[in-house]
């Protein structure tokens, strides 16, 4: 404690309002101590870090700190967290990925910004797609496959449906019957006579002779399940129509009415590991098969 007068011993000041009397006693140690310390710390703090503003940018402070620099270093030591899980992510296949609880969220977490970033603009925060444009990733109905390596196939080396458009390849008539027939097929209600027409056409070549779809052969992949009732294009018998008339992925020059249905791939854009991640984060919109 500062030594203190009493009141009646300190030497007055001569200053008096309403009977209180300003005395000359020095303020507490405690309060010096801490005046003291905090300039001190200021003069420290203006030499160590960057402060004092001039006119392009501040003082830069003896010790270099910068907030670029912080936030490299915790990007550095973010990824030396992650580096043996990415490791551990490169060598597990998909089934041991899975089966592995804190593997699998490991990697759904981190999967969840670059799926944001490269991937819900199309299909959409929850994998749920937009009718019409973009495949829903959270069914369990699969163009292409819904199993984990066919999954990882579909993001790496992209898709690309494509489905020739048959106006002119065939009668207007059988089209009109065609599109009849996949529309009573989608509410199994399909005839003999339609399935035959259907073969006829050559639509079993890629749609199956059951028209149910993933037949891959040379003339293309992933043709849709046209018994389920799911629509990639839309159920109407006028979007059928559409459909058959004008294909899919047709030059749209020669074809305006053409559906476009294209992937992008992510084979050269993202690593291996965060591809496997995102996989891991497509299964878990619970459609993985
Ligand atoms: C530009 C839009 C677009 C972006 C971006 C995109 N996709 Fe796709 N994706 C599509 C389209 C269109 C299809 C369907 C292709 C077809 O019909 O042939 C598709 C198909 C798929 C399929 C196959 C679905 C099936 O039924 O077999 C998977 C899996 C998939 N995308 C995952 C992803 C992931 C993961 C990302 C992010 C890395 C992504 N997509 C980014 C448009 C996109
Ligand atoms: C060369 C292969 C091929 C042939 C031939 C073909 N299709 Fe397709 N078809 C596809 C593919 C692939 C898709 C799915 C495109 C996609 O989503 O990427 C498709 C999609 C469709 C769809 C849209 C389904 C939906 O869910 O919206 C209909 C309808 C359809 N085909 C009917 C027919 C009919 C009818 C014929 C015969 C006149 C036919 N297709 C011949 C490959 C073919």
């Amino acid at each position: 404690m500062a030594k203190q007068n009493k009141p009646q011993q300190a030497p007055n000041t001569g200053h008096e309002w309403d009977g209180i009397r300003e005395l000359t006693n020095p303020p507490p140690r405690w309060w010096m101590i801490s005046l003291h310390a905090s300039w001190i710390f200021c003069v420290g703090y203006i030499i160590l870090y960057p402060s004092i503003p001039l006119l392009h940018e501040s003082t830069k402070g003896l010790l270099g700190w910068t907030q670029i620099k912080e936030f490299k270093e915790a990007v550095v030591e973010n990824n030396a967290i992650k580096a043996p899980y990415l490791k551990k992510v490169a060598a597990m296949d998909g089934q041991a990925l899975l089966a592995d609880a804190g593997m699998r969220n490991f990697a759904e977490s981190s999967a969840k910004a670059i799926f944001g970033d490269n991937c819900a603009g199309c299909h959409g925060a929850g994998g749920e797609g937009s009718p019409g444009l973009f495949p829903n990733l959270a069914d369990d109905d699969w163009l292409y496959g819904g199993d984990f390596d066919t999954i990882v196939e579909s993001i790496a080396d992209g898709r690309e449906g494509s489905m020739p458009a048959h106006k002119g390849m065939i009668d207007d008539a059988d089209i009109e019957q065609l599109a009849d027939f996949v529309l009573a097929s989608s509410q199994g209600k399909a005839t003999p006579k339609g399935l035959a027409l259907f073969n006829k056409s050559g639509c079993a070549d890629c749609h199956g002779e059951d028209a149910k779809g993933g037949v891959f052969n040379d003339l293309g992949t992933g043709a849709a399940d046209l018994t389920d009732g799911i629509w990639r294009f839309g159920g109407s018998r006028e979007d059928i129509l559409r459909t058959i008339n004008s294909g899919v992925n047709e030059d749209p020059e020669d074809i305006p009415n053409t559906r476009s249905a294209i992937m992008p791939a992510f084979g050269e854009k993202l690593s291996p590991e965060a591809i496997k991640m995102l996989a891991v984060k497509v299964y878990g919109f619970g459609g993985g098969k």
